[in-house]
């Protein structure tokens, strides 16, 4: 049986979706923030802070995760981390967004190896000075494309991974063109296993047990499976993979469900930004109800919290 880890989704697996996602299901080994973008202010917004902050997060199994090509940045934001006393700092070389990929940062950071290469370097060698005497040393971990424009960027890019001691690799193979649509290529898997030093996570279109369970048959080095959208679609995948499979629990998931709209109506003000949240939820929740397509054009339609719940209802 293989960790499981849930997948940091920009917009959807908030420190509120992740909480109420552990208290509901859990089954998950780790959760992976969404990623937070340290800069020249040297500070983190209110909503990145929301992120990490100790009194609303799990620091065992929360990883917070950072986007940047600047080593200054990364190290200010990573000793703020350590301070809180998380254990692990992922770092975001897998961000496919045109905005993130021309300033250099997330997957288009990896077209300019010299500059990876780098800012790894300046990164590992001032980590032990960010941490108290006696202190732990976190784990670094990446999460990675194969590259910008053509996979066999990773060759090199795995060479510079290579030098550092990097705890877990996570591997979504793909590159930044074929963002989240492209068929993955598997055929880079079993090289990143024979050549990786760090152990291998294994990220995206797992969708079911039986996925996890071929990716655990085909590639037994795997360390770790990380899921998104799956686990978002299915919250019960991870808990019924460890613990096995039963019938999904439509009452369970519907209380989930509200928990999750009352947390958002006591975070945001005005409805507009709740029910903006919830309909991307329901962009993946929307498969679990095949036969209930009105409803879910009324949810999408909602105006209201009013609206929303009054489209609820209509749920047979
Ligand atoms: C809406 C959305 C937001 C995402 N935000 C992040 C992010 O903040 N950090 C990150 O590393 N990956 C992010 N990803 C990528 C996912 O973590 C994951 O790699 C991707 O969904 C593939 O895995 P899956 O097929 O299991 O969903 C995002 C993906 C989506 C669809």
């Amino acid at each position: 049986m293989k960790p499981i880890y849930l997948a940091p989704l920009e917009g959807i697996t908030d420190n509120i979706y992740r909480n109420t996602f552990e208290e509901y299901y859990g089954g998950v080994d780790k959760y992976f923030t969404p990623f937070l973008s340290p800069c020249s202010t040297f500070k983190f917004t209110t909503r990145e802070f929301d992120e990490i902050d100790p009194k609303k997060n799990n620091i065992e199994d929360t990883v917070p995760q950072l986007l940047t090509n600047n080593a200054e940045h990364f190290l200010w934001a990573a000793k703020e981390i350590i301070h809180m006393g998380y254990k692990e700092i992922n770092f975001n070389l897998g961000c496919p967004s045109g905005t993130v990929v021309a300033k250099k940062k997330g997957s288009g950071l990896l077209f300019y190896p010299e500059l990876l290469d780098e800012l790894l370097f300046q990164i590992f060698e001032a980590l032990p000075s960010l941490c108290n005497p006696g202190q732990k040393i976190p784990d670094i971990s990446i999460k990675t494309r194969l590259g910008k424009v053509d996979p066999e960027e990773f060759y090199e890019i795995l060479e510079i991974f290579n030098k550092y001691p990097i705890s877990e690799i996570t591997l979504h193979p793909r590159i930044q063109s074929d963002f989240y649509r492209e068929p993955i290529r598997p055929e880079y898997i079993d090289y990143t296993l024979t050549h990786a030093k760090a152990k291998i996570v294994l990220n995206g279109e797992i969708t079911s047990i039986s996925d996890i369970e071929k990716s655990e048959t085909a590639y037994p080095d795997i360390h770790a499976l990380m899921i998104g959208r799956a686990m978002i679609a299915n919250p019960e995948l991870a808990f019924h993979y460890k613990n096995g499979p039963k019938e999904f629990d439509m009452q369970k998931f519907q209380e989930f469900q509200s928990v999750l709209l009352s947390k958002y109506e006591e975070r945001f003000s005005g409805d507009k930004p709740v029910l903006y949240r919830m309909k991307e939820f329901w962009a993946f929740w929307q498969q679990n109800y095949p036969s209930e397509e009105k409803v879910i054009k009324n949810i999408r339609k909602a105006k209201t919290i009013s609206d929303y719940k009054n489209a609820l209802r209509q749920l047979t």
